[in-house]
């Protein structure tokens, strides 16, 4: 039995109490938050697990395996960080840190001390988006053009980071596992209307290699909750609705073909007419490809214990994890520089 102790019980934390609790492979043994009152709710949902308001006494403890963290991101680092200094795997929610040079210090302890340190990022352990990876890799929608991707609600908002670090590093992360690649250089603009300096809305345009765009729209101040991503090709065009559980996917025959006629895209040829446009466009039929029915948390958890277990390596390890966090970083960065295109450097 995999012997852990989650930290942090408020909104999201009783979700991997939860699955780590149902798994069969590992037991909750303890539960830690600064609030007596997330813990009485805990005793009262979760009976044989033990709570406690101090980490050090928790990840002393010989006896366990591992650490799972789902506190605010500003305190991931100093969680994570006396976890693995005492031997133990860690998940730890995204963002992996609120910093490139706390990641990357998170990065170099996990490997000196040969332990697991995984990232929650939950989209890779979806199965619509693993469908999506392998339509992109089978070749199905072509050379992608670009991505857009919405992901917006009425709250919750945070105080320690942005919308761009709270939201936007799940789209980063799933655009870089779809593409296989992270972004060059982005440029985002951020709007700061509830609390000054933590900004609600944020509009971003990311370069990856060969040419791809990724748009992102990213805010807790909005009066629908959509998760919504479209994917261009040049074969076949991709919708991916997160909020539709029955079709998640629709996959679109559809594409502009002229230039193909007149040479390809080395020697494209211009439409320069609505009915050259419209004589070009191929209006095939919309499919909905099936997906398995899976829970992405459970996945997730599942994952992680494979891992702890040594039966697999992290999909979003700590190195991932840090990538995400250099282009929120670069983001920042054009942010507060009027929406400059800023490079995301390599590690
Ligand atoms: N993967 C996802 O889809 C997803 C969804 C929601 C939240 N999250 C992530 O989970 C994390 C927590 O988010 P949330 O919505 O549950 O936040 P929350 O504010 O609802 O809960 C955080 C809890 O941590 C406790 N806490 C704060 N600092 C602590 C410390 N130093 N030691 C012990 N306990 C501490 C607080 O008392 C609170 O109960 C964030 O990193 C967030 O990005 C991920």
């Amino acid at each position: 039995m995999i012997e852990l102790a989650v930290v942090g019980a408020g909104h999201w934390g009783p979700n991997l109490i939860n699955n780590f609790s149902m798994s069969g492979r590992s037991r909750v043994r303890y539960v830690v938050d600064r609030d007596e009152n997330r813990l009485a709710a805990i005793r009262a949902r979760f009976p044989s697990v033990e709570v406690r308001t101090d980490f050090e006494s928790v990840v002393e403890d010989a006896e366990l395996d591992g650490v799972v963290i789902a506190t605010p991101t500003s305190s991931h680092f100093e969680l994570a960080r006396r976890a693995m200094a005492q031997g133990k795997h860690v998940l730890v929610e995204k963002p992996l840190t609120d910093s490139v040079v706390s990641s990357r210090e998170l990065c170099a302890l996990a490997e000196n001390k040969g332990v697991v340190l995984m990232v929650g990022h939950v989209f890779l352990y979806n199965e619509a988006s693993r469908r999506v990876r392998d339509f992109i890799e089978e070749d199905e929608l072509g050379r992608i053009y670009y991505i857009s991707m919405v992901r917006t609600n009425l709250g919750p908002i945070r105080t320690d980071v942005d919308a761009a670090w709270d939201l936007a590093a799940h789209d980063i992360s799933l655009a870089s596992f779809w593409l296989d690649a992270w972004p060059t250089s982005v440029s985002a603009m951020g709007g700061e209307f509830i609390n000054p300096g933590i900004a609600d809305v944020v509009f971003a345009t990311l370069r990856y290699p060969n040419g791809v765009l990724v748009n992102l729209h990213a805010s807790w101040l909005n009066p629908r909750k959509s998760r919504d991503i479209t994917v261009v090709g040049e074969k076949k065009m991709l919708t991916f609705d997160d909020v539709d559980l029955e079709t998640p996917l629709r996959l679109h025959d559809k594409q502009v073909s002229e230039f193909h006629a007149k040479g390809g895209a080395d020697s494209p040829g211009l439409i320069d007419s609505f009915s050259s446009f419209r004589t070009s466009v191929h209006l095939g039929e919309v499919t909905e490809p099936v997906v398995a029915k899976s829970e992405p948390l459970r996945n997730e958890c599942e994952h992680f214990l494979d891992c702890v277990s040594g039966l697999a390596t992290p999909i979003s390890d700590g190195r991932a994890g840090l990538a995400v966090v250099r282009v929120l970083d670069a983001l920042s960065l054009s942010m507060r520089e009027g929406g400059r295109e800023v490079g995301v450097p390599s590690e």
